[in-house]
């Protein structure tokens, strides 16, 4: 069988650019050479697209060529944007130009916005090319901390309590926006922007200096801003993989180096530890995965998700925290991990993903995108 073409897209505008980097350089590493040809598609900071050179040089290779995909489901490959001077020109295979032929597939590895978000989701839509992932909807509730709420808690998943707000609103009377977060939440809080991720600009707010610098921060990224009430709980983490009917892996718990999960915890400071499985009852367990699977079809998910969650210490209550699309996924990271634990290898584990995309994508066309309609006969007769 000729081998699959897979864009493995990654960086991207967002402030996960370079956690990015890290899942994209372990998935391409490790794409079984006799079934995938892996195209490293690199999105720098400013949003341009790159393709070629160096996967270590990401920034000063001159082997580089600047690319875009055009929403034309005609072509559906890259055409060299060239310097801005001439017309693109299509890349037509290899040796003629160095260019590239259609692409088979895409893994969009992006964390955070324009990527994660159902943005570059819309772009492989127009030009209809299977991907692994969710899909513009999913894309957009999971990276929107305030509306994955909203429709975890109409599919009546238990969530934290929080209040949403606009910067806006919160910059027109802040005092107000206060007095009502310390009526109905009170102390410690998190303070946080709708589209955050990676725990960047997320604080834990102890009396209000903390929480009005933690909303000022927040206010710096996003215009959506939300406080929660801070859990005392321990957090579990469920790996879900699927289309329609997804399966949860096993639970996984996750015990941060520093007083929250916060970037250096997760990224940089080897004191975190991930517990496989996490030690909790069978029940607890079982309790957990289910609710991962009807956090996923809550959301409309596809393909895989992370879905991370607390375990309050007093009382054992389960509550649902957040669901990531895209979630890390270098060899370490716990996605991965939770499913090497389950019975599935991390190249198998990526193999099944594109398997999933173009089965997802083979069902999307049997849904039909025109009519045979006789509106416009009607208007030239009239
Ligand atoms: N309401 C909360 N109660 C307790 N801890 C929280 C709460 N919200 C966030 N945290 C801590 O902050 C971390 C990051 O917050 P999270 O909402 O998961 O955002 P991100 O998308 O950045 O991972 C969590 O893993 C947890 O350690
Ligand atoms: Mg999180």
């Amino acid at each position: 069988m000729r081998r699959l073409r897979i864009g493995v897209l990654f960086g991207g505008r967002s402030t996960e650019h370079e956690v990015s980097i890290l899942s994209a350089q372990s998935i391409i590493a490790a794409m079984d050479p006799d079934r995938f040809e892996p195209i490293p598609l690199y999105i720098d900071k400013s949003g341009r697209w790159l393709v070629g050179g160096s996967l270590k040089r990401l920034s000063d290779d001159t082997a580089r060529k600047y690319v875009y995909l055009p929403p034309d489901p005609t072509q559906r490959s890259l055409v060299l944007a060239g310097d801005g001077t001439q017309s693109p020109t299509h890349l037509a295979g290899e040796g003629a130009g160095g260019g590239l032929p259609p692409l088979d597939a895409v893994f969009p590895v992006f964390h955070g916005l324009n990527g994660e978000d159902g943005t570059i989701q819309g772009v492989l839509e127009l030009a209809n090319i299977p991907y692994v992932g969710a899909g513009v909807l999913g894309s957009a509730l999971g990276l929107d901390k305030i509306y994955m709420k909203r429709a975890f808690a109409a599919a009546g998943l238990p969530i934290v309590d929080y209040l949403p707000i606009t910067r806006r609103q919160y910059e027109h009377d802040p005092d107000a926006f206060i007095t009502l977060v310390e009526d109905r939440i009170g102390y410690p809080c998190f303070a946080k922007f709708a589209n955050s991720g990676s725990s960047v600009g997320t604080t834990k707010a102890h009396h209000r200096a903390e929480l009005v610098e933690g909303l000022r921060l927040a206010s710096t990224f996003d215009r959506k801003l939300l406080v929660e009430r801070a859990i005392d709980a321990r957090e579990l983490e469920v790996s879900v993989l699927g289309n329609d009917e997804p399966q949860a892996s096993v639970v996984g718990e996750v015990v941060p180096a520093h007083e929250f999960y916060d970037y250096e915890a997760k990224y940089l400071d080897e004191g975190s530890r991930l517990l496989i499985p996490a030690p909790i009852a069978a029940n607890a367990s079982e309790d957990v995965r289910s609710m991962a699977i009807q956090a996923f079809l809550a959301v409309d998910a596809a393909g895989m998700a992370r879905v991370d969650f607390f375990m309050e210490r007093s009382s054992g209550r389960i509550i649902l925290n957040e669901l990531n699309t895209i979630p890390g996924f270098t060899r370490i990271s716990m996605y991965p991990k939770l499913w090497e634990a389950s019975g599935l290898s991390y190249p198998r584990l990526i193999e099944r993903l594109v398997e999933l995309a173009i089965e997802r994508f083979n069902d999307k066309q049997r849904s039909q995108t025109a009519i045979d309609s006789r509106l416009l006969e009607a208007e030239t007769d009239q």
